[in-house]
């Protein structure tokens, strides 16, 4: 039941031992081969190589991919795409000069779209997710994370989560579940956030546990969301359950956020867009993988986390698209690796390699996607004829993908 490619022009990300991910200067080091074949078998990827050493079994599919290159589907590590209608309204607010924190405060925000999401049912709910996740694959997503976050009472964050869970068990790619009840504090809580915490962790946690609906425990770590205190206090009680954290630090003002992260064993801290020289020297010699979010910063007009310095003091970096209505209403991660070179200066292959395998890494999924591998997934974009890899990024606003392949299945044609 194998699949040949045959002809690839080039197939790119190839990693013949597995890595976990890179860093400093091997992010700029995308290893291809060119001229290549690429078999299928699975759903799995049993074997490649270059073409003079192409088997001729009898394959039950052959694709030429003259002109054409393969490589893996992007990794998603960040997303906030289970939510319900969007915030079209605050996009005119936000034209008119008002900031993101403006917005918040006179009623709009996470909020907004909190209150929305509660009074949405469960299976609206997963309707309207599932048409922004199949739109995301249809554009070379092939694993993604998706956070809750927009329920903030116990009720709507399980309904949230069991979305998740639902779509996790009707698409075919790997999808990590963060509870996220720490995104704002609601209303009702306005003058006693400690109450929230409370509620959060003594009756939203274990829920969450018992239904193993989680994969990881996110924080909005800002001036005006979570403090540092407020955020240990929920990674201490998420580390109770095995929730390992991913957290959204230094978006507008650096706070410590960072080092919350590391002293608890982060597999992500994501934003970053403020850095202090303290807040880089903090990851170096870590594991936890620092996370950009360049849509939102093109959306909210704030600055772009400095890719550049965190790759040239040797740390790694992991590019996501932050799908949600708020601060970045578009889960396209072509355009997100183009807005990482025109931005923040990375090289087309330093952009690649934090799409692929370090985004996989980002949500623990390295094994299993993120590089051509052998037994890894076979969730593969073929693009259309290019030049070169650069023109992937170059090509920004549109994409170049000719068709997107999840465990080796053609999903789509374009
Ligand atoms: O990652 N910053 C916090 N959360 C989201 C925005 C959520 C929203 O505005 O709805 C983010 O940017
Ligand atoms: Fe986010």
């Amino acid at each position: 039941m194998a699949t040949l490619f045959k002809n690839i022009k080039e197939l790119i990300q190839v990693r013949k031992e597995p890595i976990a991910f890179v860093s400093g200067k091997d992010m700029n080091i995308l290893p291809t081969i060119k001229n290549a074949f690429l078999v299928v078998e699975d759903g799995l990827i049993a074997d490649f190589g270059t073409m003079d050493t192409c088997p001729n079994n009898d394959f039950i599919e052959v694709i030429d991919a003259t002109g054409k290159m393969v490589l893996p589907t992007w990794c998603d590590s960040h997303t906030h795409m289970v939510y319900a209608g969007n915030r079209e309204n605050e996009f005119v607010d936000k034209i008119n000069g008002l900031t993101y924190q403006e917005i918040a405060n006179k009623g709009g925000g996470i909020l907004n779209s909190a209150k929305l999401l509660q009074e949405t049912s469960e299976d609206d709910l997963y309707q309207q997710s599932k048409i922004r996740l199949e739109e995301v694959i249809a554009l070379g997503t092939g694993a993604i994370e998706i956070k809750s976050g927009y329920g903030l009472t116990v009720e709507s964050e399980l309904k949230m989560l069991r979305v998740i869970k639902r779509l996790k068990e009707n698409y075919s790619i790997p999808i990590k579940a963060t509870f996220l009840g720490a995104h704002a504090v609601p209303n009702e809580y306005k003058n006693n956030k400690d109450g929230y915490l409370d509620l959060l962790i003594n009756d939203m946690l274990p829920l969450v546990a018992k239904e193993h609906l989680a994969d990881y425990i996110d924080v909005f770590c800002e001036e005006g969301y979570f403090s540092v205190k407020d955020t240990e206090r929920i990674l201490e009680a998420g580390k109770t359950y095995g929730l390992q954290p991913k957290i959204h630090v230094n978006q507008f003002t650096s706070i410590g956020g960072v080092q919350a992260g590391v002293k608890h064993h982060a597999l992500s801290v994501d934003h970053l867009e403020e850095m202090s020289k303290y807040d880089m020297e903090s990851l170096q010699n870590t594991k936890t993988m620092p996370v950009g979010l360049p849509g939102c910063s093109f959306f909210l007009g704030i600055p772009f986390t400095p890719a550049r310095q965190l790759i040239d003091a040797g740390l790694p970096f992991a590019l996501a698209t932050d799908y949600n209505p708020g601060s970045s209403p578009s889960g396209n991660m072509n355009f997100v690796v183009s807005t990482a070179c025109i931005k923040m200066n990375l090289t087309p292959e330093e952009a690649i390699n934090a799409a692929t395998i370090n985004g996989a890494y980002a949500m623990g999924l390295q094994d299993k996607v993120g590089s051509i591998t052998k037994d890894k997934r076979a969730n593969l974009i073929l693009t259309k004829p290019i030049n070169s890899h650069g023109c992937i990024p170059y090509s920004f606003g549109n994409h170049k993908i000719e068709a997107v392949f999840i465990n080796g299945e053609k999903k789509l044609e374009y």
